[in-house]
């Protein structure tokens, strides 16, 4: 006789985003392109490769990743279709070129322009609204972490900032505020530590959770060794086309 046994071990998604910030005019998103779109060609198919680019950037990357497996993200998103709001951009209008995922909540945000978790809620609304998948941020400054007080943080900012949001539709990045930026990486095991806090406070388990600050060829595949962690987000190491490339191809 044989036994069959059926596998319910989460089938999570893994996604490995890119996060150009304030970078790279649209000549040099093109070069960028012409290195790193080869390098996927033997990349497993179930890992989601995203690049979140400047506003100025995604109409022309819109057509220039057509057909390829980069997915296109923005870094922001308005709670409002349309409006008095200088500066904004809305749903309908990175709907309407093609964007799939958008930063929500970065810490640079929060941190430079007063984006609070109530602002950061509408924000997720309106990216779900328009189909777009929101990449949520969260996570503690240096100060808060030396406190004790990353757990209760980051439960209080996943309370406010996910109210009335579809969890079938997300994906979170654990972005330790002091390791963005700074070369001072998170422990790869404190990482997968918090982000198994971060998944007891959601209702679907399955949401990816990624890790984010400092990720760097170097890190990568210890970062991704770890069981709870499902992708990362990548700043600084995302601007050159060999080192995104070595973090997208993680062994
Ligand atoms: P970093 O940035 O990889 O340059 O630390 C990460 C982020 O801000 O998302």
């Amino acid at each position: 006789m044989y036994s069959f046994e059926l596998d319910e071990s989460p089938v999570r998604k893994i996604v490995i985003a890119g996060n150009w910030k304030m970078f790279k005019t649209q000549a040099e998103s093109q070069e960028f392109l012409q290195g790193f779109l080869p390098t996927l060609e033997d990349t497993p198919q179930d890992r989601e490769v995203v690049l979140c680019v400047p506003f100025t950037d995604l109409n022309l990357l819109s057509k220039s990743l057509h057909g390829s497996r980069v997915q296109l993200g923005a870094q922001n998103v308005h709670w409002e279709d349309s409006g008095a709001y200088t500066g904004e951009i809305s749903g309908p209008m990175l709907q309407e070129i093609g964007v799939r995922y958008v930063i929500v909540g970065h810490s640079e945000r929060r941190q430079y322009f007063g984006e609070t978790d109530e602002t950061v809620n509408l924000r997720l609304k309106a990216a779900q609204r328009h189909g777009l998948t929101p990449i949520l941020c969260v996570g503690e400054t240096k100060q808060q972490r030396d406190a004790g007080e990353t757990e209760s943080l980051i439960i209080s900012q996943l309370e406010t900032d996910l109210v009335n949001i579809d969890q079938g539709n997300l994906v979170i990045a654990y972005e330790p505020i002091w390791a963005i930026g700074t070369g001072d990486t998170c422990e790869a095991s404190e990482a997968n530590r918090v982000i198994g806090v971060i998944r007891k406070q959601l209702k679907n388990p399955d949401v990816p959770i990624q890790y984010g600050g400092s990720v760097k060829p170097n890190n990568i595949d210890e970062i991704m060794a770890q069981p709870e962690i499902d992708g990362v987000l990548v700043g600084g190491a995302s601007l050159e086309p060999a080192s995104f490339a070595r973090i997208v191809n993680y062994k």
